[in-house]
């Protein structure tokens, strides 16, 4: 799967994908990013690529002209490629849109930062709008690799596990069951019995049962709504 991202801070992503199972997943050819750098697009001489907001008013605005040029240059007439904007006022970005950004051999992602971007990017650019939370960032950075690196985990082989992203906490619509590893005891806690009989009828039940509970204790607000579409 491909990345396109649209940023003025590149050089913000390079650590996290060079580092771990994102590393190798594009070491394997599973995962292609391409980082363009927005600035390179702001063609007068002190290459701007924000301004003051018309109307007056605090903060900067990102200019239209160079996000436009870079966005036409590298996605060129494909309209297939969904051009996603970083965004708080955005649609939530769940586990459901994860799987859903993962059927798509290309994506785009594009980061505002300062106060917005101007609206005619967001009229006649983008295609889709997503936040990561209630709450406002400096910029689209940071929401734009937690979107890369949950939509990742569903691209086979991406996980070393054959079972991929399918356990995940939120992936059934409950939280995941506890988990353990060595030593069976430590420091006199010890680890369920029932993870050690062998028995995988009786850990499916238990981490099933665990899931709920857990679920009902921590996030009684996604445990209705599993009820309602599992139970009712
Ligand atoms: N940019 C700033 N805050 C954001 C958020 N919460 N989600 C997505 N993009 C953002």
């Amino acid at each position: 799967m491909k990345f396109d991202i649209f940023t003025l801070f590149p050089e913000v992503f390079q650590p996290y994908i060079d580092a771990s199972i994102i590393k190798r997943a594009r070491q394997n050819g599973l995962v292609e990013i391409c980082l363009h750098n927005i600035r390179d697009w702001a063609f007068d001489r002190h290459h701007t690529t924000d301004d003051t907001p018309y109307g007056g008013g605090g903060g900067m605005v990102m200019k239209p002209d160079p996000v436009f040029s870079c966005v036409e240059d590298v996605l060129g007439s494909d309209f297939s490629i969904p051009l996603i904007l970083m965004t708080p006022q955005g649609r939530p970005f769940t586990q459901q849109v994860a799987k859903e950004l993962s059927d798509f051999p290309h994506i785009a992602l594009l980061c505002g930062h300062y106060e917005g971007v101007d609206e005619r990017i967001r009229e006649h650019l983008v295609t889709d709008e997503i936040s990561i939370g209630d709450y406002v960032l400096t910029g689209g950075e940071l929401p734009a690799l937690v979107i890369l690196d949950a939509v990742s985990r569903y691209i086979p082989g991406v996980l070393g596990d054959p079972t991929g992203a399918e356990d995940d906490s939120h992936a059934s619509g409950l939280l995941e069951y506890p988990h353990y590893t060595r030593p069976p005891i430590f420091r006199g806690w010890s680890v369920p019995d029932v993870l050690l009989s062998g028995n995988h009828a009786e850990i499916n039940k238990w981490r099933h049962e665990q899931s709920i509970q857990r679920t009902a204790k921590k996030r009684p607000d996604i445990l209705e709504k599993y009820k309602k579409e599992h139970i009712e």
